[in-house]
């Protein structure tokens, strides 16, 4: 080697075909004329597609015990010695309780119109039933109006994990019908006195998340380990849960509610583009999906769902199920990861799911494996199999490390990376008419990650939790100009 390629040798190689490079365009091309091809034109979203970020109460708001806030299972789980990753807990988190003019100002900067926040169901009721806090909804009235007063569209997510302590206290929370029950009064109490300014409410978020983790592997709060067939039953009761609030919702509410659930979608994805392998992926959908999403959709539950569920199958009547399937608005969601690459197969019901590699890819966070196409795949999809006309992407987004560098900025290209490329397919999905009506990437600003605690940053903003010193990051800027400009370029 050494001779062969001299560091001299190497810049004059480089030197010339810089030149060569250069003359090129001037032989081929005479002055001023226009290139021959012309450029691709840019890829843009439908128009009108709304554009948001989202957080939820127990990750940002804070002030735990003001103006009669009741406890809620993550309160008593995070304190819990060892629950959490860092040791912290949300008991201030980002302050946004008290800062949220400052962070209405964050996505005023971003040009987003619109934003998915959630309400702390134990605010408005601290028992999580019977009367409720007279001060329980002032907050979000103040952060509605000061939404509306800088243009910024609420979306309203009902419940985000942050269960009164009470209800888990008195009926196990999700183990009763008494919790869908109590989740449906404060539904449509919510939707009365916030529908004049809320015109999108998500019911639950990721009752897949909050059933498997919280009552089945014990990860997430109230950190129980039930059997399967109560852990069915939680499931069946948290969708009984949504379909109660949706009738109540449309009770109590206003007409022009717009309603759907927020939910992470097992998200299936082809192995392979072809024909077998779509339909083997849209016959997973359905089926990997059977216990929440395609039970409200549909107002079953599938055939292999209750042979595979056997004795642990819910216990659920005709009743429950119409309740469950009350028509709604939309599907919203969350999107991050590849959860299912699915190939055709012979025998019932239709696919095969394969092992990942232990070298597949992910990003800071361990389970968030990086596949764009999922972006394109799963609105495909979820479209196709339960036919919907309105789908949001409730979420998405990546940690990352997001170190200071020495200029005091933060770099964050692994989420510039990630985004571009989950967008780029997204606005795929768009083009071929996939009804994607809009998408909130999460987060606006850094918060508490769950049982990750403080240190996995999913925001667009940084956040230095000793001073709440808000700093955007890189990928706010990214993000500005994908709003902007309707699009997230190649
Ligand atoms: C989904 C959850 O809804 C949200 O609360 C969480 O922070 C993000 N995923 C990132 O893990």
């Amino acid at each position: 080697m050494p001779g062969k390629f001299s560091r001299r040798r190497f810049a004059k190689l480089a030197g010339l075909s810089a030149v060569a490079m250069s003359a090129t365009p001037a032989k081929s091309q005479k002055r001023g004329a226009k290139p021959k091809s012309a450029p691709r034109a840019a890829a843009r979203f439908p128009n009108g597609f709304v554009w948001g970020t989202a957080t939820s109460a127990y990750q940002i708001e804070g002030a735990v015990l003001e103006d009669g806030r009741g406890s809620s299972i993550w309160d008593t789980f995070a304190h819990q010695p060892g629950k959490i990753e860092d040791g912290s807990n949300a008991d201030q988190a980002n302050d946004h309780f008290h800062r949220y003019k400052e962070d209405v100002g964050l996505l005023r900067e971003l040009g987003v119109k619109a934003y998915r926040f959630s309400v702390a169901w134990p605010r408005v009721f601290p028992d999580g039933d019977g009367a409720p806090n007279p001060k329980g909804l002032d907050f979000y009235d103040r952060l509605l109006d000061e939404l509306l007063a800088n243009g910024i569209s609420p979306y309203a997510t009902l419940y985000h994990w942050d269960l009164p302590q009470s209800l888990q206290d008195r009926f196990g929370g999700w183990q009763s019908g008494e919790t869908s029950r109590a989740f449906a009064n404060y539904a449509g109490y919510v939707a009365g006195r916030l529908g004049d300014r809320v015109k999108t409410i998500f019911t639950l978020n990721e009752c897949a998340r909050f059933v498997d983790f919280g009552y089945g592997a014990g990860i997430d709060a109230p950190g129980l380990k039930l059997p399967q067939a109560v852990v069915n039953q939680v499931r069946h009761n948290a969708a009984l849960g949504h379909g109660l609030a949706v009738q109540a919702i449309r009770a109590k509410g206003r007409a022009d509610i717009k309603l759907g659930p927020a939910e992470n979608i097992a998200a299936c994805v082809p192995a392979i583009d072809t024909p077998e392998n779509v339909r083997a992926a849209e016959i997973a959908t359905r089926e990997m999906n059977a216990g929440f999403l395609n039970v409200i959709l549909e107002g079953k539950y599938t055939d292999a769902f209750l042979a595979y569920a056997g004795k642990d199958a819910p216990k659920h009547t005709a009743d429950e199920l119409r309740i469950i399937s009350s028509p709604i608005d939309f599907v919203g969601l969350n999107i991050y990861a590849p959860q299912f690459y699915v190939v055709a197969a012979e025998h019932a019901p239709g696919f095969d799911v394969l092992p990942f590699p232990a070298s597949f890819p992910h990003m800071n966070s361990e389970w968030l494996r990086i596949g764009p196409e999922t972006a394109y795949w799963v609105p495909r999809l979820a479209a196709k199999v339960w036919n919907l006309d309105t789908i949001y992407i409730s979420e998405n987004g990546t940690s990352a490390v997001d170190q200071l560098a020495p200029d005091g900025k933060i770099y964050d290209l692994d989420r510039i990376m990630y985004l571009r490329n989950y967008l780029a397919q997204l606005q795929r999905a768009t083009a071929e008419g996939v009804p994607v009506r809009g998408y909130f990437l999460w987060s606006l600003m850094d918060n508490f990650e769950w049982i990750y605690g403080l240190e996995k940053r999913f925001g667009l903003y940084h956040v230095d939790f000793k001073t709440q010193r808000r700093t955007p990051k890189l990928s706010a800027s990214f993000y500005r100009n994908v709003v902007a400009r309707n699009g997230a370029g190649a």
